[in-house]
């Protein structure tokens, strides 16, 4: 094998250039120098220990928490024909000792293993006497005791260092925060490593943040509208929360599955493995869902619930579109979710210094919320990160934000706070200035206040959006001992004295959105050609037979960037293929021949044009003569066995199929069904009722259908 680190970019992973500074990090570690990157969720870290392991003698050994996750990232690896294997609590004694034996006979480039595995004599031991390539240290973050990830265990891999001081070591993380990062440094002794900063754009993300109303509602229009049958994840607060929308999704049609900590262990995982085979999947979780997760083709995040911070929106957000494709990045948010989550801080038994950076923390996601100008602007600028331009691809970009003079209905809406006490939620401040007389306003003749009514001019859901604006900018306080009383603070005199003009959001009313986009059931994906659908489609239905055969998810096999450049591309030989992005050597090898004769059928077919035929009737018999039965085509249309069978019939008629292929039945059993049919009463020629009663019932209706049509191509 080749040494050089874009050789092996090239040959082993099928890329052909390095993104970012992947290159220096990896020349780095090829010198035996630390090295701490901090890379954005999907940014490609990975390679950047995977290359020098395979460059460097002996293994790479790849420290990480995400126990759940080793067997997918292994079975990638070996896709790739790279030697990996991986040790941790999920494997049997037996299954453990043999992977042991693979690591003192050298056989292995790559060893994942969990943080406490790594810790103990047994594997001190045993990595005396091997030869370490490299050790990388992967969601480093998990060592910082501020973050929500800690794992007490990595406080041990100091311990790395000092045993074996010569091996480079790799720390890396997505999480971008300062302190996080020194943290990391000091606690790993990573004090002397070269460090590499990326920048955090995700340039195929598109951010869009609506006001929230009916949130499920809004969910299932924007899912229909932009993502029907797409991966996607939806990440709410509560586990309640999650089953309650999962379940509710699945009532509309819609594959979702729940994900939070709540679950028995078996089911999570159960999940979590479905979502990463399916395509099409949703998934609805709480947080404790998608770190690590390397499913490249999600399109779509959505967040029924504010995130807790900038961070956190970040991270989650960063887990769509990792293939590079368009993602979308989805939230609905209102005052109740900052109510919420100020309390949640407010309840929490965290010192004061640390609810304090929590305070600050939700400030910051709250103003990225109320942004005006470029949301992408506004992350980045979080991250120390600048954006020299508007992006042109977020919700404000797309959509200008138009500001208004809100300081006279705030001093309206402040006052009213100020003449009821202090002590009413919004939802009666609201009724209170519209001059709506209920039970409970009379009952404190709030109805004789000089605020009753001064609100008419400005319909409820503006005055929602008000008054959530003046408690995210802080000018109102939400007192949780009083059920939520709103109540003044400091900052809001200068507004009531009339000192200070207050500019406010102007919140587009959603407009329904368009339904239902033509094309496939299984991608929102849409096609200038009816051609290059049906290909599309055949590509994908093989790479799923391929990845069912050997249980790994389809993307293992090829992503649908791949698939996507061998439709434009339609190579016709292994050497065109080879160009394409995405595949190495060994998946040359291994699949190029498959995907070509997929390829071959389709532009024959669309050069001589089946006559007559529809698109979904070509779309099955295309796939027909790929090798796929009927069950499987209808599994893979989602349609009903019988269209697929009507399908098939109206090609046998035409001659284009021989009835003996669509039919598994003994040749015998065919002869039967031609001279029930062909005995039948002249009047009677066309029905199949009669055949299907004869048989009892033991000849489904597509059978019998395809072999009248097999006869009727006969007798002309
Ligand atoms: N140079 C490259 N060219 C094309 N694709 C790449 C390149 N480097 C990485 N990728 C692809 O980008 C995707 C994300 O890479 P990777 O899993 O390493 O992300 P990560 O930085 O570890 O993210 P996370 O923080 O979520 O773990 C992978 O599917 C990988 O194959
Ligand atoms: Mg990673
Ligand atoms: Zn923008």
């Amino acid at each position: 094998m080749t040494n050089k680190p874009i050789e092996i970019l090239k040959t082993v992973f099928g890329y052909d250039k390095f993104r970012g500074r992947q290159q220096e990090i990896i020349d780095t570690l090829i010198a035996g120098q630390d090295a701490m990157v901090l890379m954005p969720t999907g940014g490609g870290k990975s390679l950047c220990y995977q290359i020098p392991a395979l460059i460097r003698p002996g293994v790479g050994i790849v420290i990480s928490p995400l126990i759940a996750l080793m067997q997918d990232q292994v079975n990638a690896l070996l896709q790739l024909g790279v030697k990996a294997a991986f040790l941790n609590s999920t494997l049997s004694l037996e299954q453990s000792r043999k992977t042991e034996q693979q690591l003192l006979n050298g056989e292995l480039d790559l060893l994942y293993i969990a943080p406490e595995r790594l810790t103990s004599d047994r594997t001190g031991a045993l990595f005396e006497r091997i030869k370490i390539a490299l050790f990388a240290i992967d969601e480093a973050h998990c060592v910082s005791q501020w973050g929500h990830d800690f794992r007490a265990d990595y406080l041990q891999l100091s311990l790395l260092h000092e045993r074996f001081p010569d091996i480079p070591r790799i720390a890396l993380t997505a999480t971008a925060d300062n302190k996080t990062r020194e943290e990391i440094k000091l606690r790993l002794g990573l004090e002397q490593a070269k460090l590499f900063l990326s920048g955090f754009d995700r340039p195929n993300i598109r951010y869009r943040i609506v006001q929230k109303q009916n949130s499920r509602e809004q969910l299932i229009d924007f899912i229909r509208a932009e993502h029907a049958g797409d991966s996607g994840i939806v990440y709410c607060l509560s586990r309640k929360k999650v089953d309650a929308t999962a379940e509710w999704l699945r009532s509309k049609g819609i594959n979702a599955l729940p994900y939070h900590a709540g679950m028995d262990a078996g089911l999570r995982a159960k999940h979590q493995h479905q979502f990463l085979m399916e395509d099409g999947l949703v998934i609805v979780a709480t947080i404790a869902f998608g770190m690590g997760i390397d499913k490249p083709n999600v399109r779509f995040v959505a967040h029924l619930d504010l995130p807790k911070s900038v961070e956190a929106y970040y991270q989650e957000t960063g887990r769509g579109g990792r293939d590079g494709l368009p993602a979308d990045a989805w939230m609905a948010y209102g005052l109740q979710d900052v109510i919420t989550l100020r309390k949640m801080l407010q309840d929490s038994n965290a010192d004061e210094a640390h609810k304090r950076i929590e305070y600050h923390k939700l400030d910051a996601m709250l103003a990225l919320c109320e942004q005006v100008h470029c949301r992408r602007q506004a992350l980045l600028d979080y991250f120390g990160d600048r954006l020299e331009q508007p992006c042109g691809n977020c919700d404000t970009c797309l959509e200008p934000v138009n500001t208004w003079d809100g300081t006279l209905a705030a001093q309206k809406a402040l006052s009213c706070i100020h003449r009821t006490q202090q002590r009413y939620g919004v939802g009666y401040l609201i009724d209170v200035l519209r001059g709506k007389a209920t039970e409970r306003i009379v009952k404190s003749a709030h109805d004789k206040l000089s605020t009753f009514g001064i609100g008419t001019d400005i319909d409820e859901q503006q005055w929602h959006s008000v008054f959530r604006q003046l408690v995210a900018r802080g000018l109102v306080s939400v007192n949780f001992d009083q059920f939520g009383a709103l109540q003044l603070t400091e900052a809001c005199r200068p507004i009531l004295r009339g000192e200070r003009q207050l500019m406010l959001r102007k919140d587009l009313q959603p407009a329904k959105p368009e339904r239902g986009r033509s094309g496939s059931r299984n991608t929102s994906r849409e096609f200038a050609k009816a051609g290059d659908t049906l290909l599309w489609n055949a590509l994908r239905a093989k790479r799923k037979m391929l990845a069912d055969a050997q249980d790994v998810p389809p993307y293992v096999i090829f992503h649908d960037a791949t698939l996507m450049a061998m439709l434009e591309a339609k190579p016709t030989n292994r050497r065109e293929m080879s160009l394409l992005s995405g595949i190495g050597e060994r998946k040359l090898e291994l699949y190029a021949d498959e995907f070509l004769a997929v390829i071959a059928e389709f532009v024959d077919m669309n050069k001589n044009g089946p006559i007559g035929l529809s698109d979904t009737m070509a779309e099955s018999v295309a796939l027909f003569r790929l090798g796929y039965n009927v069950k499987q085509i209808a599994q893979q249309r989602e349609l009903q066995e019988t269209t697929i069978y009507g399908h098939l019939a109206q090609s046998l008629e035409q001659g284009m199929l021989v009835l003996t292929d669509v039919v598994e039945l003994p040749e015998q059993e065919i002869r039967c069904i031609e001279e029930a049919i062909i005995s039948l009463p002249e009047e009677q020629r066309n029905a199949l009722k009669p055949v299907y009663e004869l048989f009892g019932g033991q000849y489904s209706y597509g059978i019998l259908r395809c072999v009248r049509a097999a006869l009727q191509h006969q007798t002309g």
